[in-house]
């Protein structure tokens, strides 16, 4: 039998079958930023960013993939570009990639022994994100960033490490250029 596509992926949404939408907001993000005054200030429902997955198992399965569309719009809270929360995996021995697809920006990759670094994400660009690593995106430019993922259906998220301890490098502007900057080490 030959038949269509059950899933669209057209540059940078994802349209069809077991496909989800996922917004988060303002107020998702207490306490993450450097400048939680300027974060507070703002409307607690202004969407930051959202995601396209396509799920085709349940959550937890073992063997499955999963793969996602992030979008993160342009700008600033203080000094520090707009991020993704970012997270261990559960599992936290499950890797991804990440991939860009429109836009500018940077991977903020995090070990246990939390030594930080970035990756230039822009369009074309491949981020392999090891086992045992976090991982967060922020846009540094001024056009929507949209980037690819794709990670095991067991991997699951861990935020709670992120809210407690965040992360040891933030990306912020300094003289109109993007610079990582040691924190909590
Ligand atoms: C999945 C993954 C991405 C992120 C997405 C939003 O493991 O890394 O699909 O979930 O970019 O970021 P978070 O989940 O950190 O809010
Ligand atoms: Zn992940």
């Amino acid at each position: 039998m030959i038949g269509a596509a059950a899933v669209a992926f057209l540059k940078d949404t994802l349209k069809g079958e077991a496909v989800i939408h996922k917004a988060t907001r303002v107020k998702d993000l207490k306490g993450l930023y450097r400048d939680e005054e300027a974060r507070a200030a703002l409307d607690p429902d202004t969407v930051l960013y959202d995601v396209d997955a396509h799920l085709p198992v349940a959550e937890g399965t073992e063997g499955g993939l999963f793969f996602g569309i992030t979008r993160i719009h342009p700008g600033k809270i203080g000094a520090e570009y707009i991020f993704t929360k970012g997270h261990f995996h559960a599992k936290s021995d499950r890797g991804e990639y990440y991939w860009g697809i429109e836009g500018e920006g940077m991977l903020l990759l995090m070990g246990r022994d939390r030594a930080c670094r970035a990756e230039v994400m822009k369009p074309g660009s491949l981020h392999y994100i090891p086992a045992h690593t976090a991982h967060r995106v922020a846009n540094t430019g001024s056009t929507v960033l949209s980037f690819g993922a794709a990670w095991p259906s067991d991997a699951g998220h861990d935020y709670e490490e992120i809210f407690k301890n965040g992360f040891s490098g933030r990306l912020v502007e300094e003289a109109g250029k993007p610079q990582l900057i040691p924190e909590n080490q």
